[in-house]
């Protein structure tokens, strides 16, 4: 069958095409339809079965006589350390961390945090909540106690899985003393944390409230798989949205389970038993996805990768992966490869390893430059597929679906719609604008199987930030185009949220640290283009009028505060104090036109702009860091 073909199926008859792919999915009770629109604009799907994930994950290889396969692998360059676990011993780690979960009190429906590295004790937390029904919240290791506090008190977790500490290439990170703070800060407090002890930092517990991961599994009943409704949420993963409060993305599991399902073969081209790899972190909608749920679910072999694309020790670590490992199918983010580029621009380590089991390569997270795709297409010589998705979506909106049909590649799109997506390009008024032209991309309810029903606690923010703008579509918050052939680019955010590193992040978040400083009257943060990392955040500080202090003594305490605040993922390095900050006569600040100006790309001045000499003064100061150039 052909793409062509495929979509249009799905156009014509998109209830049977989605109850096909759920017939791959082993239930407890099938569901009776596909579509559950009385709600509408609020759809979910196969919402009447009853399913558990982690049985479709794990359990049902080990009967259907896989268990002797490798599940996960385990790979740490930072530690030294590999490791491999089969589908069984999978099954009986999750159970018996289930089966401590459930005498611990946790049950169906309560919440869970997760705030670990990339150990394979993740994945196991990860399942064993929904083992029994437990929806789970990973918080990423990069995150400081605050962002921990917000996500602890939104999302009122039962429980916390922590691990003592994550490990970056240059430090420790102690994750016990942030969890300790979080909570300390955070209204609500969880009934119970479980430290997986790390021998790097073998950390202090509280008593009465810790517990040891090993221990408190010690002698339990292991756990069955509990049934849940097609509509129970399996998880709820929070991302950057306008402000710093961040938003609760719900994953339903009946939708989750058949669409990441039908993505192992017919998008990644794998089959059950090989091996797939997705070099991103569990703390992301990637490694939610494509770490642990998609490449299980399929019975394939995942990857816990603990380690930079450089550095660890070098950029071959990419290639010695592959090639020890035998990856067919290999997912990161541009910003990884345009690492590894940079050190090694002529491919010299590619050439060291065998990666002849290579079939296909998988970016995305952030626009892929041409120069990347080129880079990886000539030295690794197979199909490099740029992707895009987002954390709502939870599998990609477009993609060149290699296990239907590789079609060409277009450099600067990452392709055509996914069944189940059907993309439009409109003007500010909702109404679709010619091929070519740019416009804010919107996708045509209903949504498809696995992306999100709403948003945690807030359906007013689920409706304002994605159904109001545009009626009858969810807006996606990026902006581009469509060409003759379908192919979608797509050019820059509609919103304050910026990317970094392939690391989604609220510029608004930061503004909120930024004002809280004492000298501080009032901010702005940009994105600014970067050539390593895709764009950086600058910060624009206008000082109070009474302040005398140093202004680099200033800028370095606000530096500090992000990361104390945010976290060091936010990579906020650069700030600078000028006396004020472009606007338009109604006072929203110009942050569209400090980025070109920031970049050197060419700009027109609206012509609303309360003061064109404010210009200036922003060029001037953005020389002095080393952007803005003539
Ligand atoms: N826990 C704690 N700190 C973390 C962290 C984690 N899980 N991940 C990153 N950080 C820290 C880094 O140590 C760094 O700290 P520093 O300011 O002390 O150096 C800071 O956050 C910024 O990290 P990052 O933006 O990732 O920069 P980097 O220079 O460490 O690495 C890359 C650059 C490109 C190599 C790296 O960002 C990368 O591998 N990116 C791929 C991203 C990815 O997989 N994204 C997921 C979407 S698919
Ligand atoms: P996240 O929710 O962290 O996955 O980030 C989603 C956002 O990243 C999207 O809304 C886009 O702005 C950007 N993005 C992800 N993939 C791509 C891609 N392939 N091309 C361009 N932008 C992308």
């Amino acid at each position: 069958m052909s793409y062509k073909e495929l979509y249009e199926g799905w156009k014509t008859d998109p209830e049977g095409f989605w109850m096909q792919a759920a017939q791959a999915i082993s239930w407890d009770k099938p569901p009776s339809k596909a579509l559950f629109d009385d709600d509408a604009p609020y759809y979910e799907w196969f919402a009447d079965a009853r399913v558990n994930t982690c049985y479709n994950a794990v359990d049902r290889h080990v009967e259907e006589g896989r268990g002797e396969q490798t599940a996960i692998i385990y790979d740490s360059p930072i530690t030294h350390t590999k490791r491999e676990i089969s589908y069984v011993e999978l099954r009986n780690r999750v159970a018996s961390l289930a089966g401590a979960l459930r005498t611990k009190g946790v049950e169906k429906g309560d919440t869970v945090i997760i705030y670990m590295p990339m150990v394979p004790e993740a994945l196991e937390a990860m399942l064993a909540c929904a083992r029994i029904g437990a929806v789970h919240s990973v918080v990423f290791g990069g995150f400081a106690a605050n962002e921990l506090a917000v996500r602890i008190d939104d999302a009122k977790p039962k429980a916390i899985i922590a691990a003592s500490c994550g490990l970056e290439p240059n430090r420790v990170v102690h994750y016990k003393p942030l969890l300790d703070g979080a909570i300390e800060l955070a209204e609500h407090k969880p009934e119970f944390c479980v430290i997986f002890q790390r021998e790097q930092d073998v950390a202090q517990l509280v008593e009465g409230r810790d517990v040891n991961w090993h221990g408190f599994q010690y002698g339990v009943e292991p756990a069955e798989c509990v049934p849940v409704e097609g509509n129970h949420p399996a998880y709820i993963l929070y991302t950057s949205g306008t402000t710093g409060q961040p938003k609760g993305v719900v994953r339903h599991t009946a939708g989750q389970l058949v669409a990441l399902n039908w993505t192992m073969k017919n998008i990644y081209n794998v089959d059950p038993g090989d091996v797939f790899w997705a070099a991103s972190d569990v703390g992301w909608v990637v490694g939610h996805s494509y770490i642990c749920y998609a490449p299980l679910i399929a019975g394939n072999t995942t990857i816990v990768f603990e380690g930079k694309p450089i550095g660890t020790p070098d950029a071959g670590t990419f290639w010695r992966v592959i090639s020890e490992h035998k990856v067919k199918s290999f997912f990161t983010a541009p910003t990884a490869f345009r690492a590894v580029k940079r050190e090694d621009p002529t491919g010299e380590f590619v050439k060291k390893y065998d990666l002849s089991n290579l079939g296909q390569v998988y970016l995305a997270g952030e626009r892929a430059d041409p120069d990347t795709i080129l880079w990886a297409q000539e030295h690794l010589d197979v199909p490099v597929v740029d992707h895009w998705w987002q954390t709502e979506t939870g599998w990609s909106i477009a993609a060149n679906p290699l296990g239907i049909e590789e079609l060409p590649t277009k450099l600067g799109s990452p392709a055509v719609p996914m069944p189940g997506y059907e993309v439009d390009i409109l003007d500010e008024g909702g109404h679709p604008v010619a091929n070519g032209e740019l416009g804010a991309i919107a996708i045509k309810l209903p949504l498809p199987p696995g992306t999100l029903p709403g948003l945690w606690n807030a359906p007013e923010r689920f409706q304002s930030s994605y159904l109001n703008a545009f009626p009858g579509y969810y807006e996606t918050g990026d902006a581009g185009m469509k060409d003759d052939d379908g192919y979608l680019y797509i050019m820059a955010r509609t919103d304050d949220v910026i990317n970094v590193a392939g690391h989604r992040l609220s510029t608004g978040g930061m503004e909120e640290v930024l004002a809280g400083h004492p000298d501080v009257a009032e901010c702005a943060v940009i994105g600014v283009t970067d050539q390593l990392k895709g764009q950086m955040p600058v910060g624009f500080l206008c000082l109070n009028a009474n302040t005398t202090r140093d202004h680099s003594e200033v800028v370095s305490e606000v530096v500090k505060l992000v990361r104390e605040k945010i976290g060091p993922v936010a990579a906020f390095k650069l700030a600078v104090v000028v006396d004020r900050l472009p606007k338009t006569r109604s006072g929203k600040i110009l942050r569209g036109t400090m980025v070109h100006i920031a970049d050197g790309t060419a700009y027109k001045a609206p012509a609303t702009i309360d003061d064109p000499a404010i210009l200036d003064e922003i060029k001037t100061a953005l020389q002095t860091i080393g952007y803005a150039a003539e």
